[in-house]
């Protein structure tokens, strides 16, 4: 075997083995949504500063690619490979460690394995492409060059989707949009529950009860920080309550619901949630939420299931303004 043959059959195993890894990984450690050992996290939370790497370096490529193309920037051809090279390693690196982070601070849910899914989707094409890249240094057959364009493109539209998936974990899935003018935003937002209109079909706790959870209270109490031990970005958590002991909400009582209590306390008391500097929950909002609650906390009913439950008389209390016609 001529050593340059050797040389790219060696690539091949690394490569096929290191994409093998990364499928098994969460294959044989799935998401349990419970914190792992503190080492892990400690680790994996290098993933927030490492993964900029692969998103400069891999769009680098095709650019480099195309300039390399001009008389001017020809003597940089060179450069593609190690690039290449840097681009996926550091790739492998941000899969590995968020694959860490998510073990070890607990992470669970359907945006966290999308973005897991898509990140090692992105490391494998890099694998790929870096193959071909080594094949057509040495070959100059067409079919070569062309898999290797193909390949480098899904790379590059894969890390965008990682990318995207990602910020939206950060950040809030309409991030991106939410401030751009009204009448763009649609545009943008037609995968987006949150700027669906609210029927008779959706789900109550996704589309009303959650969202002011999100917004007044998993600053405090989400994957990031739980304080009092209490986490309310999954719904098991949120039943089960945090450090006091009691659940965190006992569905149809409203007694025994550790955050029905808090949010009803007047303002003043210490315990009152959210605390003291942060905006109190709405009248119409502890009203939505008692009902929910009173009606057995489901994470599964509809606004039509919840509705029969619905106080008619107005007597009973604050009306709930449901967004629905
Ligand atoms: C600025 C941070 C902050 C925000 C925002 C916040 N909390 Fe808290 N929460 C705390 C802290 C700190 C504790 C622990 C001290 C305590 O029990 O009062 C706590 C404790 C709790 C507990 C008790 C958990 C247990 O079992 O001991 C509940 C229930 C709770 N919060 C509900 C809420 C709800 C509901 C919201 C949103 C409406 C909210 N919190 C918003 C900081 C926050």
């Amino acid at each position: 075997m001529n050593p340059l043959k050797k040389k790219q059959y060696r690539l091949m195993g690394i490569g096929g083995a290191t994409a093998l890894l990364l499928v098994l990984l969460p294959v044989l450690f799935p998401m349990s949504g419970k914190p792992g050992p503190n080492g892990v996290a400690a680790l994996g939370r290098f993933h927030i500063l490492t993964l900029h790497f692969p998103i400069a370096l891999v769009m680098l490529v095709p650019l480099l690619e195309l300039l390399t193309r001009t008389r001017r920037l020809n003597n940089l051809k060179v450069a593609v490979y190690p690039l290449l090279v840097l681009a996926t390693l550091s790739s492998i690196v941000a899969s590995v460690l968020g694959f860490m982070l998510a073990q070890g601070d607990g992470f669970s849910g359907a945006l966290v394995s999308d973005h897991m899914r898509a990140g090692i989707v992105t490391s494998i094409l890099l694998i790929i492409t870096l193959l071909l890249k080594e094949l057509t240094r040495h070959n100059s057959g067409m079919a070569f060059q062309a898999a290797y364009i193909i390949t480098l493109s899904f790379s590059v539209l894969s890390l965008i989707s990682t990318s995207h998936h990602g910020a939206s974990l950060v950040h809030g899935t309409d991030y991106l949009y939410e401030k751009l003018p009204p009448g763009l935003q649609p545009l943008f937002s037609a995968g987006n529950p949150a700027q669906q209109e609210i029927t008779k079909e959706s789900n109550v706790y996704d589309r009303l009860i959650q969202p002011i959870f999100r917004t007044h209270c998993y600053e405090c109490h989400s994957k990031d920080k739980s304080k009092g031990g209490f986490r309310m970005d999954d719904f098991e958590l949120l039943l089960s309550g945090g450090d006091g002991g009691m659940p965190g909400i006992e569905p149809g009582n409203l007694e025994d619901s550790e955050v029905h209590y808090r949010i009803t306390l007047p303002p003043t008391k210490k315990a009152f949630m959210p605390p003291a500097g942060h905006q109190p929950l709405t009248e119409e909002q502890v009203a939505l939420i008692t009902w929910w609650i009173q009606s057995g906390a489901s994470a599964e009913a509809s606004v039509a299931d919840l509705l029969q439950s619905y106080p008619s008389d107005p007597e009973r209390g604050p009306t709930i303004r449901i967004p629905v016609q």
